[in-house]
């Protein structure tokens, strides 16, 4: 599988299939990590604190630069390809990643920033519709490739927040800044607590005995722009309700003396996402301190409010946080990504990551006659041109 090859095999693959596809070799590397949130589901778009990971899965993107401004790219995960004028960028109906990819180089554009045109294949490790950021990753591989061209660089807080615009207003998901602020703002060994409101970062050093593990219900993530979009909508009628511009204003306190205000589900779904926000913070000294007592509570109420407020749970969910809170080791366990489906997120004693994967592996099998995939995470930087020489020799 493409996934466990090293990054030398990994390089060479896609130099392989650089050559095949377009007789030359590629000329720039780029990459960006996806995420896993630690704490936090659905606080970005209510503008309060996510805790979260940029993870070692990434997309790499092998680049040549074309002088006929035409966009050729070909996906090796899909095995497909799409090319496109930068003088004449459509969005397409029949295949969204063309979208990411065209939707990125039209807003580039659109900000003054010159492009030029590439060849370029792509090839990423991270699952695609698993609730780990996999287009966010795209996007922001994609923005370093053409500043990488372009010979102009954007501060990574400008680089996300304009791969988000491509994707609420080209592919049309509006989704908050989690995902492109995690994919560029990475830094090795830490993980970030994210303001959604000044988006500022905080990098918060995990203790050392204390791994996430990412865990694939392999349920693909039912996301629904449909149930996103509700949630968002309800939090904006609770926000309104309250008299705030956003439920990062409702403080706990405040929400617990004016929640028969609120209609249901919307103070369910507030009520959700005051706690959640609060948590985001508290995890990220926890987590710091090594306090596994905080860490196992902090997890266990996030999972029920995501199960019983917000209401983004899956029955594959439900069974997986079973054989997670089964699994020796197992400090705190949670739902990750929009939720509906996808991966999951487990805190564990890192002498015990082997054990707690394979028991977690059993206990889900048994339980669903599906097979998930488990694996540690380690906190990964952020889009960057990496230089393929280091990683071949
Ligand atoms: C998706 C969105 C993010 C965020 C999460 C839930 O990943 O893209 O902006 O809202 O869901 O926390």
């Amino acid at each position: 599988m493409l996934s466990t090859k090293s990054a030398a095999d990994r390089a060479e693959s896609v130099a392989a299939c650089f050559r095949e596809k377009f007789a030359a070799d590629p000329q720039l590397w780029a990459r960006a990590p996806g995420r896993v949130d630690l704490m936090g589901s659905h606080t970005d778009y209510n503008l309060g604190f996510v805790l979260t990971l940029p993870i070692g899965p990434d997309t790499w993107i092998a680049a040549r630069r074309r002088d006929d401004g035409v966009v050729c790219v070909h996906s090796m995960n899909l095995d497909a390809s799409d090319e496109f004028r930068l003088d004449a960028i459509e969005s397409v109906s029949a295949s969204r990643w063309c979208n990411y990819v065209r939707g990125v180089a039209a807003i580039l554009q659109n900000e003054g920033l010159a492009l030029t045109g590439c060849d370029a294949i792509i090839h990423s490790t991270v699952p695609v519709a698993a609730g780990l950021s996999s287009s966010a990753a795209l996007e922001c591989a994609l923005a370093t490739v053409f500043s990488g061209f372009g010979g102009w660089s954007l501060a990574p807080e400008r680089k996300a927040l304009l791969c988000q615009k491509a994707e609420n207003e080209f592919v049309g998901v509006k989704c908050g800044i989690l995902d492109q602020f995690s994919s560029c703002l990475g830094r090795a060994g830490c993980a970030l607590l994210l303001d959604c409101r000044d988006l500022s970062t905080r990098a918060v050093r995990i203790a050392p005995d204390i791994r996430a593990v990412v865990c694939n219900t392999m349920s693909p993530r039912r996301l629904s722009g449909g149930e996103y979009a509700q949630r968002r909508a309800e939090c904006e009628q609770g926000a309104a309700a309250l008299g705030v511009s956003a439920l990062r204003d409702v403080t706990p306190e405040m929400l617990a003396a004016r929640r028969h205000e609120l209609q249901e589900p919307v103070a369910r779904r507030c009520a959700f996402i005051v706690a959640e926000s609060a948590r985001a913070e508290s995890l990220a000294a926890a987590l710091q301190a090594g306090d596994r007592t905080a860490v196992a509570h902090l997890c266990a109420e996030s999972f029920a409010g995501a199960r019983d407020l917000y209401e983004i749970c899956s029955p594959a969910m439900a069974a997986m946080m079973e054989a997670m809170r089964a699994a020796p080791g197992v400090i705190g366990a949670r739902q990750a990504g929009a939720g509906f489906g996808g991966c999951m997120v487990a805190l564990v004693d890192a002498a015990s990551t082997d054990a707690f994967g394979a028991a977690v592996g059993d206990t889900y099998h048994r339980a669903t006659q599906v097979r998930p995939e488990v694996y540690p995470v380690e906190a990964a930087p952020g889009a960057e041109l990496f230089d393929i020489e280091e990683i071949t020799k």
